[in-house]
């Protein structure tokens, strides 16, 4: 999808169609209401109506907010990929919504055809953006930035949507060496052997029985004078069977998604690479495959986790926190960051939280979650909600056995206690400068909603990469 902005009127840009959002109140005084009420149209949010005979392409809209034009501009891209025009024109009002409408036609109008012998032929393209306003020079700066950060989503989609036997731990390590190339980045890749010497203990004895060696994967983006430095550690389970706990086979579909945090961390390099942002970021992914084997890690073993902690195992599909003990561990001896932030698939309990839609935020710093909950987030496209640690929840990952166990001993608050299971290998000095992504339910989508397409949505990737990007 290719959208460009060109300083003219609407009327004076030739295009296939011509696209317009309309709120109820306009739909009153609109040149063409009668007919427009006449087809039933009643400018509902997400709705559309295609008159043909006049290239006109009207979309219902609540406001004219970023918010409800990403939703109805996904509405308008299914629209026009399913039509034979090539393009169409749209009139922006306010250049503060170039976001919201990049965002709804590049992410809204994602597929991944990878698997499909016959994908369908779609000759819908390009987006032209009628803006003839003083402020035409923001507007196009706008525009580039969020095209990157959108086309950087879409990027971390398509890994996501990778099946399992083609994305493993050294696939995985190979693309992120290919973006490193790309993009001039540091490139760090530990094998089983460097994993050994390193004591990883936890994160080696969930990928033990998979054919696959694990692999630690760092990369560093350096500019020349960073603000900041930032260590991004992600989930990178390419593939989760539970293990020995093995999961029920309904729920073990779609667990291809269990490394779409580590995919999104590689999304956010691509973007900060292509924003050329001022700070330092390193990115540490744990690639790992959880299977079932005779030399499978199990319930009732005793881990020793890079950190010297020994960790009770008594469920095997509690893997992520072990991955992300020693990853954590390492990226803290590694790198003296400012920030220290972790994506991870973590807990289907995050999902019945807060619902599908939105990643759990958790951490200490009140400071720095106000500044994702009110800013970053808010302004990014994507949810993301509190869920507070309290030191009743932290009792119940004690062990009788080992330093620490890796489930609870009661069902409830599950996202919390795993994040506070990840808060036990957080060092004493950065306990302030973590925070705790769980995008379980935001990752991954079977039924679209928004500008999700069905597949990975590439949660975490704008919230943070807006983050990211203002930065002082
Ligand atoms: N990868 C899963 C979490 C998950 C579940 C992500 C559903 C996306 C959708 C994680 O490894 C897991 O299995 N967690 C267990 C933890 C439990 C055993 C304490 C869970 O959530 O059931
Ligand atoms: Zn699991
Ligand atoms: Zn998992």
């Amino acid at each position: 999808m290719n959208i460009h902005i060109i300083n003219k009127n609407i009327d004076d840009i030739n295009s296939d169609v011509k696209v317009a959002f309309v709120t109820k109140e306009e739909l009153e005084s609109h040149s063409l209401a009668s007919t427009l009420k006449k087809a039933g149209f009643k400018a509902e949010q997400d709705t559309t109506l295609f008159l043909h005979e006049s290239s006109f392409l009207v979309c219902g809209v609540d406001a004219h907010d970023n918010d409800s034009l990403r939703s109805a501009s996904a509405s308008a891209v299914k629209v026009l990929k399913n039509s034979n025009y090539n393009d169409a024109k749209i009139s922006l009002a306010s250049s503060k919504t170039i976001k919201g409408i990049v965002e709804g036609f590049v992410l809204g109008g994602y597929e991944y055809n990878q698997y499909k012998s016959e994908p369908k032929e779609r000759t819908f393209r390009e987006l032209l953006i009628a803006y003839d306003t003083k402020d035409f020079n923001d507007a196009k700066t706008l525009l580039e930035s969020a095209l990157i950060i959108a086309k950087a989503t879409c990027f971390t989609r398509d890994i996501v949507n990778t099946a399992p036997q083609e994305l493993n731990p050294p696939s995985f390590a190979i693309l992120a060496e290919k973006l490193a190339d790309e993009y001039n980045l540091e490139c760090d890749i530990l094998g089983e052997d460097r994993l050994k010497d390193e004591n990883m203990g936890a994160m080696l004895a969930v990928g033990r029985a998979s054919i696959h060696d694990s692999k630690l994967i760092h990369l560093t983006y350096k500019s020349a004078n960073p603000k900041k430095i930032i260590s991004l550690i992600g989930k990178g389970l390419t593939y989760d069977s539970g293990g020995l706990s093995l999961k029920p086979a309904t729920s073990m579909v779609t667990m291809k998604m269990d490394k779409a945090g580590g995919c999104a961390v590689l999304g956010i390099m691509k973007a900060i690479s292509e924003l050329k942002l001022d700070i330092e970021v390193h990115a540490f992914i744990g690639a790992v495959e959880n299977m079932i084997g005779g030399n499978a890690y199990k319930p009732d073993d005793v881990l020793v986790s890079r950190s010297k902690k020994t960790i009770e195992i008594r469920n095997t599909d509690a893997e992520g926190r072990l991955v992300l003990a020693d990853v954590l561990d390492y990226a803290q001896d590694k790198v003296d960051a400012d920030f220290i932030f972790d994506f991870a698939t973590l807990t289907g309990a995050c999902m019945v939280a807060l619902g599908q839609y939105t990643t759990g935020l958790m951490g200490h710093s009140t400071k720095l979650k106000h500044e994702f909950m009110m800013k970053a987030a808010s302004n990014s496209g994507e949810l993301i909600g509190h869920l507070p640690f309290n030191r009743h929840l932290k009792k119940l990952i004690k062990s009788e056995i080992a330093d620490i166990c890796n489930t609870a001993s009661k069902p409830y608050g599950g996202a919390i206690t795993a994040g506070m299971f990840l808060d036990s290998f957080i060092h004493e000095e950065n306990k302030d400068k973590w925070l705790h992504f769980d995008i379980a339910g935001s990752a991954y989508t079977e039924t679209p909603w928004d500008c999700n397409t069905y597949g990975g949505t590439g949660a975490g990737v704008r919230f943070m990469t807006s983050f990211l990007q203002n930065i002082k």
